[in-house]
């Protein structure tokens, strides 16, 4: 059965990371769509957050991978868009609450924080992490509820 499809987008900092991700989650019968950046020039982290958002929004693709330096900027601004759970995970504890807990949709990591081995490590956990749901859906619906207030305010 052909896998999900997901998105992958990342700035210069996270350029070489995300070309690695994208090769890993190849390897495993993903289909990434490479949402740029496309070279290491110095880039705004936004614009590609922004991309993968909107695929993941859409229901494109089933969830993103989103790389700056730190993991910071990208999930901030793939936060503001409706719909979007982006989760900064630099360790495999965070991946699996993230997906767990927050059934968290978009996976930020940092191309200056973390190795290529770590990468793999929480790819691999977030891969096989549910959604818990009970108590947590409630949570998760309430954020989405949230986002519906500050659209009518
Ligand atoms: C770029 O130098 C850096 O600020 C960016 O990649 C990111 O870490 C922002 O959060």
């Amino acid at each position: 059965m052909p896998k999900e499809k997901l998105a992958a987008g990342a700035d210069h900092a996270g350029f070489r990371l995300k070309e690695y991700v994208r090769h890993y989650l190849g390897e495993q019968g993903y289909q990434v769509e490479d949402c740029g950046a496309f070279s290491e020039e110095p880039s705004d982290y936004p614009d590609y957050a922004e991309k993968v958002a909107r695929r993941v929004a859409s229901g494109e693709a089933a969830w993103g991978v989103l790389i700056c330096g730190t993991g910071l900027g990208v999930a901030i601004a793939a936060n503001k868009v409706p719909g979007i759970r982006a989760a900064t995970c630099d360790n495999t504890l965070l991946a699996r609450f993230a997906r767990e807990h927050n059934q968290a949709n978009i996976l930020a990591m940092g191309g200056r924080i973390v190795d290529r081995a770590t990468a793999r490590k929480i790819l691999d956990t977030w891969i096989s992490t549910g959604f818990a749901g009970g108590r947590h859906a409630r949570r998760v619906e309430k954020i989405a509820a949230l986002e519906l207030k500050e659209k009518s305010s």
